[in-house]
């Protein structure tokens, strides 16, 4: 296997003096789905605010591309080309679709990269187009989401972390979601997701990792998780 493009190597991380990750490890190779799966609490967000840098961890580090990110600010982590998804889908709802794909853009002087960047994201979310001049406020959820997701690629990132894209859509969306991310790493991107939908979250991934109290408990590839008798009954819910 060839280097990974991100390497989390033993992160123990939390906040104050608590400790919520304990060593935890994570990797990701270019071209992959890798999803996370895991009860409530078990410390996902907090792993993936730890790899993009608004946590420092206590120990352990961070590889991305072969540099060493570990405490680096997550402005300067996105200008290396990991972007970051929070979970909640967070757009400018006063802005119209395109000013939030323009803000996403707001590292990038070159106008020529940003048009092709434009045209790259309508490609894979052409209703983006059809609604560039409606205010993100005014849209469906799924529809924030797909605003929220596509202006993370307008950097042209090399990993994208999505914290529970589908949490709180409705049926038809969360469809839509699994349907794009595979379409996404289709296009050539490379992704790691955060999901509580755990079984669809590992239906499209090569390789997962469960999650529990901080720890690494579980991980392979993704079909391989998904039969496995203890993830079933443990996480996927018998
Ligand atoms: N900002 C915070 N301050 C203090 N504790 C937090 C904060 N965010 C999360 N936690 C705690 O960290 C633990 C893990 O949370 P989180 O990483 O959000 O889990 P997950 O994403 O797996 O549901 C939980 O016990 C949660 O209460
Ligand atoms: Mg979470």
């Amino acid at each position: 296997m060839s280097a990974p493009i991100l390497a989390a190597h033993t992160l123990t991380a939390g906040y104050g003096t608590m400790d919520i990750l304990h060593e935890v490890s994570l990797d990701v190779q270019a071209g992959e789905i890798v999803s996370i799966i895991g009860p409530n609490g078990a410390g996902k967000s907090t792993a993936f605010k730890t790899i993009v840098g608004f946590l420092r961890p206590r120990s352990g580090r961070v590889v991305f591309n072969g540099e060493d990110i570990t405490g680096v600010r997550p402005d300067l982590v996105l200008r290396r080309g990991l972007a970051y998804v929070p979970q909640g889908r967070i757009v400018f709802p006063q802005m119209t679709v395109l000013e939030n794909l323009e803000m996403g853009a707001y590292t990038v002087r070159d106008e020529r990269q940003i048009a092709a960047a434009l045209e790259a994201v309508y490609a894979l979310f052409p209703i983006l187009l059809e609604r560039r001049y409606q205010r993100a406020g005014t849209m469906s959820g799924g529809e924030q989401q797909m605003v929220a997701i596509a202006r993370a690629l307008m950097v042209r990132p090399k990993l994208i972390l999505l914290d529970e894209p589908s949490l709180g859509l409705s049926p038809k969306f969360v469809t839509l979601i699994f349907d794009k991310l595979v379409e996404m790493r289709r296009a050539g991107y490379t992704l790691m997701l955060v999901e509580q939908n755990a079984a669809r979250a590992l239906a499209i991934a090569d390789r997962g990792y469960v999650l529990e109290l901080g720890r690494n408990r579980f991980e392979g590839p993704g079909a391989t998780l998904l039969a496995d008798p203890d993830v079933k009954r443990l996480y996927l819910g018998g």
